[in-house]
């Protein structure tokens, strides 16, 4: 019997058995409206199929022009689209696996010229205002939602998932928040729930009994003027009955200011709000969000909150999940750390999207690991995030591997992140790199700095040594109250209540947010996280917001943020959590001065000049995180020497980057 018998468990559907319950959670990989993009996507979806998923959900295609999330058409609305999607469903069913296309339709959310809307009221993430659909056109656009359907079905979709969550098109008719319609498509929920329901009525009608409905509902909007769990559930038992096969869930709108998916959400911290759904309904309910592990998937089928679970980044971190969870190889998991640097963050950057522990995602054709013919000798120096991917691949590939880490234990930079609140999922990509080495026979050689007379003794020596912290050149440096963030994060420093951090890129904040947590306590548990951010767990309240707001900050500590440059605070940051971290911040009162020339710092505190003024902050600790440089231990030039991550290039710190450079050189040698 698996480790995870919940998990394994079959799910029977009206003519299919699911032999498992893991949904495959829908993501827009950025490749969906490219030239190349569905032979990517084919590999992309069968490497996930063979890996043991269940069911996948294709990111979301549009019924039509209005609905594009972007300029860019990622559409099924053409027998043209039916026949460039064929090779997808195909590979999947090759590799054993089902798959259903998800529709979405942008509504207001879509940036580009004409972007439609139950009512034209504009959203607060989208500078440009919706046009209001005409009654005729609302008529048009449930057949265009049902036209895809048939062409998905055309295309050998299994199913398609319909998107109703999230704050798009079908939860902006509704919300009274965005749906202010006077005619037979607004005010009563009854009528506001008419649009959804004729869509699923009419796919089901159209589609046949077997074909598999998704309805993806919002489980929770985290608006003002969204829906109440009650009217959720009244929703939820409506779609039911007009032909739906799968209830899943989506959490919070997008212009919700309340952290949904990223590591500040504890794992499974939602499913509660699934729960609410499936105990008022027959169908089975997908809980989704913050599902990382095995364990916590178990965990929620077996508290009957859910009767499947959905994982999406999880997916694209290790595509083998649910083999590996079936076999009980949890360690051998690679575990999403709920970063989004490499796959959410790429999105609005028009970058495909991938994952930073596993740079293959997305690269599933032109990343791709051959056994090699000739083995070499190969050095990698560094246990941080370059080396271990580096040393992992190559000695996978059957190279002869010796990683030297001068450090006790391997990690580098992930040791420090694993402190920040919220961080501490970066333990599981150490713990997963270490047991690849070890099961790739690597030999690792800790508290080992490499030397110069060993190094010689290797075809290739790969450099992953990363960084030093900079020092900036400031009178009073060396003051006692002046320390680095390496000393603080790892325990040898401690701070005092009046801190001053110097710099504000990632690690500025990171050390703005370790130091809070000692005041204000990492939201861990979800009734915990639900206090701290304001969630309501009553059903009676719009939106799921509670009434009393966010929990208080402490206010035992005062923080102050201090840079040279004049952008904003928080412009490094990732976009989809930078603002997380911001909010945090503010919230705690941290203070944040840009534009800063520093005079010295003394017994008093840092001596600054802002906006023409000279100021004294005061300051019993000084953190400086003024950044980094490469540090390349060796001379660059030996031949067989390759330089990768902090070591070639310092900045900001770039797991991501990092980690590509590490599997790609691999790869390569
Ligand atoms: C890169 C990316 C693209 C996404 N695109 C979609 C999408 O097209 N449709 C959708 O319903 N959800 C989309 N999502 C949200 C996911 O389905 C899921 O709700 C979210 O990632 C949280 O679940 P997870 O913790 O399992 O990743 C996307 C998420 C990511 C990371
Ligand atoms: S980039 Fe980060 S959040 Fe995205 S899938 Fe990979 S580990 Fe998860």
């Amino acid at each position: 019997m698996s480790a995870y018998p919940q998990l394994f468990r079959p799910l029977d559907l009206p003519g299919v058995q699911l032999p498992n319950r893991i949904l495959m959670g829908s993501m827009h990989t950025g490749l969906e409206a490219r030239p190349d993009g569905m032979p990517r996507l084919a590999a992309f979806y069968a490497e996930r199929a063979k890996g043991g998923a269940a069911l996948i959900a294709t990111g979301g295609f549009s019924p039509n022009d209005a609905g594009e999330l972007s300029a860019h058409r990622a559409q099924m609305s053409t027998k043209e689209d039916a026949e460039r999607h064929k090779p997808v469903p195909r590979a999947v069913h090759d590799a054993g696996g089902r798959i259903v296309l998800q529709i979405l339709h942008s509504g207001r959310y879509g940036f580009h010229q004409d972007i439609v809307a139950p009512s034209a009221l504009k959203s607060g993430i989208n500078p440009r205002p919706p046009r209001e659909l005409a009654a005729p056109e609302i008529e048009q656009t449930i057949g265009d939602f049902v036209r895809a359907a048939v062409l998905a079905q055309v295309a050998g979709y299994d199913g398609v998932e319909i998107m109703g969550s999230e704050g798009y098109l079908i939860t902006q008719f509704l919300a009274l928040r965005t749906n202010q319609r006077k005619d037979d498509w607004g005010g009563s929920l009854e009528n506001r729930m008419r649009f959804a329901l004729e869509i699923v009525r009419q796919t089901r009608a159209a589609t046949g009994p077997h074909f598999i409905i998704v309805f993806r509902i919002s489980a929770l909007d985290l608006v003002e003027g969204g829906l109440s769990g009650a009217e959720t559930v009244q929703l939820a038992k409506a779609i039911e009955r007009a032909g739906a096969t799968l209830l899943n869930t989506g959490i919070g709108w997008h212009e919700a200011r309340i952290p949904t998916i990223a590591q500040a959400v504890p794992r499974a911290g939602f499913a509660w709000a699934a729960r609410r759904i499936r105990e008022a309904v027959k169908i089975p309910v997908i809980a989704s969000n913050r599902i990382n592990a095995p364990e916590i998937a178990e965990d929620i089928l077996a508290r009957g909150d859910a009767d499947m679970v959905s994982l999406a980044r999880a997916m694209l971190s290790d595509a083998d999940f649910a083999n590996k969870s079936k076999a009980g190889d949890r360690a051998g998991i690679n575990i999403c750390i709920a970063c989004n640097q490499a796959c959410l963050d790429h999105y609005f950057i028009g970058q495909p999207a991938s994952c930073v522990v596993n740079p293959r995602a997305g690269r599933e054709t032109s990343l791709v690991f051959i056994p090699v013919k000739s083995k070499k000798k190969i050095a990698v120096v560094g246990g941080g995030p370059a080396g271990l991917s580096c040393a992992a691949v190559a000695a996978e590939r059957g190279h002869e591997v010796t990683l030297f880490e001068r450090a006790a234990e391997l990690g580098g930079q992930f040791n420090l992140a694993k402190k920040i609140p919220g961080k501490q999922e970066f333990a599981e990509s150490v713990a997963y790199y270490g047991e690849r080495l070890r099961r790739a026979g690597a030999r690792v050689l800790l508290n080992h700095p490499a030397t110069r007379a060993e190094l010689a003794q290797f075809d290739e020596v790969v450099l992953a040594t990363g960084i030093v912290p900079r020092k900036p050149a400031i009178p009073g440096l060396d003051h006692r109250s002046v320390t680095g963030y390496v000393d603080l994060l790892s325990g040898r420093a401690q701070a005092g209540r009046n801190v001053v951090i110097l710099g504000a890129g990632g690690i500025g904040f990171d050390v703005a947010l370790y130091l809070l947590e000692r005041s204000s306590r990492a939201a861990l548990e979800f009734k915990e996280f639900n206090r701290h951010w304001g969630i309501s767990e009553d059903s009676s309240v719009s939106g799921g917001l509670s009434l009393e707001g966010a929990e208080k900050p402490h206010e035992n500590l005062k923080i102050t943020m201090l840079k040279r440059s004049t952008t904003p605070f928080g412009s490094t940051l990732g976009r989809t959590t930078g603002w997380v971290h911001r909010t945090e911040l503010l919230r705690n009162g941290v203070d944040m001065i840009k534009g800063v020339e520093y005079r010295k710092i003394d017994d008093a505190g840092v001596h600054i000049a802002a906006e023409g003024k000279e100021t004294l902050i005061v300051a019993d600790t000084v953190i400086v995180c003024a950044g980094q440089d490469s540090f390349v231990p060796f001379s660059r030039e030996a031949k067989n020497l390759h330089l990768i991550g902090g070591a070639k290039e310092a900045g900001e710190l770039d797991a991501k980057r990092a980690m590509l450079e590490g599997a790609e050189l691999a790869a390569r040698l």
